[in-house]
């Protein structure tokens, strides 16, 4: 057993952990000269754990801006001049102490920069632990760095990204939805999803599905980045994570099936 300054509780830590990860296989080469793997001092923005920070916090805005998106949403079951009236509601919030759109505009920029900080952070996590372990584990082991996670997590954010960019040409600017830019909001979502642009609905339900797992595992992560997930804290979290993932998801799916299945026209 190695022992540590800080005694012999320490030491135990420190071999659990080593347990717990497991070790390489293979030889792993020394980091390449003038590359540091490491730039950033801990506690850093640009440093592992700055960036794991910056990872929880734009996810928790998006999180936060996806529950009050599908609340909006969920209006359409109320009918047409409910919706219209809640899509109007979100351009003149404010007014007349603020211009027009200002919420909207401000709403519009946080997004804009937590998609982007959250794309950041995980490529640049992502490149860091390649460049940490240059030799492939030589066993194919369940593990954070090559497992279902990881690929769940990369392939669904592109994914994601993706639906995104149609959903927003789509449903925001009406540039490929049969209602068009000038159609009103209810009118593009039920012309959107009618069911011969049945493709349309699939490509929803598989990104929607994909944007499920990534939220239960993303915020699981972020639970565990910020010292919650252990102890009386680790299953509440788990279910808690996968439960707003679940209901999130059911929420939005609710949409394009009701005005595909014709519940909604
Ligand atoms: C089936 C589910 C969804 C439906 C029916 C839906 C519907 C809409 C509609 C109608 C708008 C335009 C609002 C307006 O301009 O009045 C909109 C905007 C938007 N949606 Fe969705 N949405 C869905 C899922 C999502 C998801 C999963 C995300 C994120 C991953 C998302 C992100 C956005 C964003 C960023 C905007 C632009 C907001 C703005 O104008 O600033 N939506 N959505």
């Amino acid at each position: 057993m190695t022992w540590t300054d800080d005694g012999p509780l320490r030491s135990v830590r420190y071999v659990t952990a080593t347990i717990n990860r497991g070790s390489a296989t293979a030889p792993v080469s020394p980091p390449t000269p003038g590359k540091p793997v490491h730039t950033a001092p801990p506690g850093k923005l640009g440093s592992s754990n700055g960036k794991k920070a910056v990872m929880a916090v734009t996810g928790a805005i998006m999180v936060l801006y996806l529950v009050a998106h599908v609340v909006g949403n969920l209006k359409i079951f109320y009918g047409a001049d409910t919706f219209n009236e809640y899509a109007h509601w979100l351009r003149t919030v404010g007014e007349p102490a603020v211009p027009p759109r200002t919420v909207l505009t401000i709403v519009e920029i946080v997004l804009s920069v937590s998609v982007l900080l959250h794309m950041w952070s995980a490529i640049s996590l992502a490149r860091r632990a390649r460049r940490a372990r240059p030799v492939k584990y030589a066993a194919r082991r369940k593990s954070q760095a090559s497992g279902y996670a990881v690929r769940t997590m990369r392939y669904g954010g592109v994914i994601i990204l993706l639906f995104l960019i149609w959903h927003l040409l789509d449903l925001t600017f009406g540039a490929v939805n049969p209602a068009g830019a000038e159609g009103l909001p209810y009118d593009r979502i039920v012309q959107g999803f009618a069911a011969g642009r049945w493709p349309v609905t699939v490509f929803y339900v598989v990104a929607l599905v994909m944007l499920g797992l990534h939220l239960r595992h993303g915020m699981w992560s972020a639970f565990q980045t910020l010292g919650l997930a252990h102890g009386r804290g680790y299953r509440p979290l788990k279910v808690t994570a996968a439960a707003v993932a679940v209901v999130l998801v059911l929420g939005f799916l609710s949409v394009p099936l009701a005005v595909t299945f014709g519940v909604v026209k």
